[in-house]
């Protein structure tokens, strides 16, 4: 796009969303240009953010973007880990971030109707005074959006019993990136009739329209609660528990798991003490319900397991105070990380559950291989562990970059072999697009590019995220 015709299509966009709705100055773009990935590496300025407030803004801008061929990024709350709201080709962000009321808290059919920019934890907040629960979140949900846990198809740390983002849609409101409105599903328990676009668009990464709009699914509040904190000698000690816990009886709400490095970085940021003194590792497990006997019950089944299959120490923690600081040391690992170790890959492989022990022994041999460290953290439970592979303070860029490289396309490798999958969680991107497109089948890129192509012929809504169409 030459310059004539960015400042075209700025006047039409400011005609249309006012001068406080587009923002081109550098200063306040900047937080635009990159999200939770090295912004040093994967950061790239847009040249507009623009701040619908309607639907019918949202259509108007993705018209434009189709006459000036101009590409739009869809952005929530930036807080991805992948780049899928970075505008690396330039062009127009456009936020949903004005777009966040409540429209509908429908308790007879147990729905909340959401606009997309909605805080995750906003929303979890309003229900909950109704006694209602939103179990759809993520780690980040302090920050993250709705929208952005939709294009995501956001995972996170509840997800054995309650799933992901996925379930907890049934209808979503989506601006085609031709820039028609449309509601795909419904107030619906099932719907059949015909394709099943919505689930196509969720965990989509922003390539296939923008949502404006969700009806999501509410739970009644599970009221009791118990958590177990779990030391092991080793990493392996503890993962090796996850898959017999998993097939014991009792359906637990999260088995994080957190090796000595991730508690200790964590720790340090925070400045925070788990009793971990003498763990190479340890298990976080929720257990909740509506019953608090029942989940004392099942607290103990887990964790007298725990203890006949070589725990160290079984620490039970019931009351609020100290479940939260331990849930903080765990949700913030990932912060810390970048904090201490900026130079990182952070991964969130995802394997069959029976196969979780396996992938120690692999990231160990890598770590070795590569005279690296690698940490590991994650969700245990649900196979999806986020292994980080960090730059060694000694290594030079150059030989990072060559070394990072290697040995991504090996863990891969490793992951494919034991049927998982490279992402569990934090999507394709950018950053894991060359990767994705050398390991998937080439039958299902093929098929995920035609429909790229059908509904984006003009490849301007986020081009270049998850694969390359042309
Ligand atoms: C977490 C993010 C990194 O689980 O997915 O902390
Ligand atoms: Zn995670």
């Amino acid at each position: 796009m030459n310059r004539t015709q960015l400042q075209n299509i700025l006047e039409q966009l400011r005609i249309l969303l006012g001068p406080s709705g587009v923002w081109v100055d550098p200063e306040k773009l900047e937080a635009y240009s990159h999200d939770e990935t090295e912004a040093k590496r994967y950061g790239h300025m847009p040249d507009a953010v623009v701040f619908p407030q309607t639907t019918d803004e949202v259509c108007r801008i993705v018209k434009l973007a189709n006459q000036y061929r101009v590409p739009i990024v869809p952005r929530g709350a930036g807080s991805g880990l992948s780049g899928g709201a970075i505008p690396h080709q330039g062009g127009i962000v456009v936020s949903l971030e004005r777009m966040n009321k409540l429209i509908e808290l429908d308790t007879a059919n147990m729905v909340a109707v959401v606009e997309a920019g909605m805080v995750t934890n906003d929303l979890a907040r309003i229900v909950l005074e109704h006694g209602l629960f939103y179990a759809g979140y993520p780690m980040s949900l302090e920050t993250c959006t709705i929208g952005g846990n939709i294009a995501e198809n956001a995972g996170g740390g509840k997800a054995i019993k309650y799933g992901v983002t996925g379930r907890y849609i049934l209808g979503i409101e989506l601006v085609t990136p031709t820039g028609e409105a449309v509601w795909l599903g419904g107030k619906l328990s099932k719907d059949v009739t015909g394709y099943d676009l919505k689930s196509l668009v969720i965990g989509s990464e922003g390539t296939l329209g923008i949502v404006t709009k969700a009806i999501v699914k509410l739970i009644g509040l599970p009221t009791a609660r118990a958590d177990l904190l779990v030391l092991y000698k080793s990493p392996q000690d503890a993962i090796e528990v996850v898959p017999k816990i998993l097939t014991h009886g009792v359906v637990p709400t999260s088995i994080e798991f957190m090796d000595r490095l991730s508690i200790q970085t964590s720790c340090r940021y925070l400045n925070e003490t788990l009793p971990y003194e003498n763990a190479g590792a340890l298990l976080l497990i929720e257990v909740d319900g509506t019953n608090p006997e029942q989940v004392e019950t099942d607290l103990i089944t887990v964790g007298d397991l725990c203890e006949t299959q070589g725990a160290l120490e079984v620490y039970v923690a019931q009351d609020k105070n100290n479940m939260e600081r331990i849930w903080n040391v765990r949700r913030n690992i990932a912060e810390a990380f970048k904090v201490y170790c900026p130079i990182q890959s952070l991964e969130d492989i995802v394997v069959p559950p029976s196969r979780i022990p396996e992938l120690i022994p692999e990231l160990e041999t890598l770590s070795r291989q590569y005279g690296i460290q690698i940490p590991c953290y994650g969700h245990a439970g649900d196979g999806n562990l986020h292994a980080t592979l960090v730059k060694e303070p000694s290594m030079d860029l150059e030989t990072w970059k060559e070394v990072e490289d290697s040995c991504l396309r090996k863990l891969y490798t490793i992951v494919a072999r034991m049927g998982g999958k490279i992402s569990g969680e934090h999507g394709i991107g950018i950053k894991r697009k060359k990767y994705f497109q050398e390991i998937v089948n080439p039958v299902e890129l093929e098929l995920m590019k035609a429909l790229k192509k059908a509904w984006d012929p003009n490849n301007i809504m986020n081009p270049g995220k998850v694969m390359d169409v042309y």
